[in-house]
């Protein structure tokens, strides 16, 4: 009988990955999603991949009945991944009340209906934004939290504070907390990726974006920060790694033995790139031209973060093993893919 995982935003970028990984490992995936960020084609993309369609609710999980009903409908969830959640730093900005609405009422929901439902345990998707600018990288877990510089860094902040707050005043249920770096890439396969809508925030999409003749030109926000090129430095992680993280995270909280309640993991490959280095290793790897030019720098821009990955290795037993310039050709076979559509 296969372990039953409920996967919130199952359809987006870090989440289909996830359930790709998730399916790989032998589990049975119900994926509930609003679509607002994302459609539904991607359950297709997730299908040819694996071989195994995922139930797929469409709903939003700031209706606590419909989490009812899909509880109701789809008995034996053990576990659940939370990736459900607004997640433009710029937008939140703008729409502060739309993110705290969305991403506490989503997570508040579904840890109320844990203990209802049997669910034993909860991985929720934070981010390395809950330490604002590091006082020294690479960063570990212990590293302060800084106050958020933005709406959408504050609801990680407080999603966090609220599951231990929940599970200290004793819930019967345990969670992983992990703190992405800068996901990025796509599946080796091209069957799925990153779809963002729009213009795209991101520096990745972007620079695809460019390279396929989509935008003029990329703008390299700021180069006189106090780098060696000066331009920012973030840790690039691949997306597939991290989605096997994930997987590692849920098998560990749900058969882990003397696991504490509440574990935090940062996840990150534990390398500061530039976006400089960056594009010239999209360039180096594809052959394809960015058209780029330095421009002002962007609000709110961190100068640099990088991870000490050092527990995750150690206590998850994951390193993150996809070379840059490998994510880089992934990123450009799966841009060249959606171009064409
Ligand atoms: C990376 C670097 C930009 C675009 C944010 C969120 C984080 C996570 C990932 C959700 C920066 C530079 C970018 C461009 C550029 N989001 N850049 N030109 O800001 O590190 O992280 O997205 O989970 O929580 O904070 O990512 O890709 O926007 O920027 O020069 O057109 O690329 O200045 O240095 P960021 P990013």
């Amino acid at each position: 009988m296969k372990t039953k995982i409920l996967v919130t935003g199952g359809t987006g970028y870090i989440g289909s990955h996830t359930v790709v990984e998730l399916q790989n490992a032998g589990y049975e995936v119900v994926i509930i999603d609003n679509l607002s960020n994302s459609n539904a084609a991607v359950i297709d993309g997730i299908e040819a991949i694996t071989g195994i369609r995922p139930v797929f609710v469409e709903g939003d999980c700031t209706d606590i009945n419909t989490l009812h009903e899909l509880f109701k409908a789809n008995p034996g969830i053990k576990g659940i991944i939370n990736f459900a959640a607004s997640k433009a730093v710029g937008e939140s900005v703008q729409k502060p009340l739309l993110y705290y609405r969305n991403n506490l009422n989503t997570l508040m929901n579904l840890l109320d209906l844990m203990p209802e439902y049997g669910v034993k345990g909860i991985v929720f998707s934070s981010s390395c934004t809950v330490y604002g600018e590091p006082d020294v990288n690479p960063i570990d877990e212990t590293a302060p939290i800084k106050p958020a510089t933005s709406p959408y860094g504050n609801t990680k902040q407080v999603c966090e504070e609220i599951i231990e707050d929940y599970i200290r005043s004793g819930a019967p249920i345990k969670s992983i907390l992990l703190r992405y770096f800068n996901p990025i890439g796509a599946h080796p396969s091209a069957e799925i990726g990153e779809l963002p809508l729009g213009v795209p925030q991101n520096l990745v999409p972007y620079l695809t974006q460019t390279a396929a003749g989509i935008r003029k030109e990329l703008t390299v926000f700021g180069d006189d920060y106090n780098t060696p090129d000066g331009s920012c430095i973030r840790d690039y992680i691949d997306v597939v790694d991290l989605a096997k993280a994930h997987v590692i995270a849920m098998k560990r909280m749900l058969d882990g033995e003397d696991t504490d309640a509440v574990e935090i993991f940062n996840l990150g490959t534990g390398r500061g790139l530039s976006v400089l280095e960056l594009i010239a290793s999209f360039e180096r790897a594809t052959g394809v031209k960015v058209p780029h030019k330095i421009g002002p720098r962007r609000a709110g821009d961190i100068e640099k973060i990088w991870a000490d990955p050092k527990k995750a290795n150690e206590v998850l037993g994951w390193t993150a093993s996809v070379p840059v310039d490998e994510t880089m050709k992934n990123a450009w076979a799966w841009q060249c893919k959606v171009s064409k559509h």
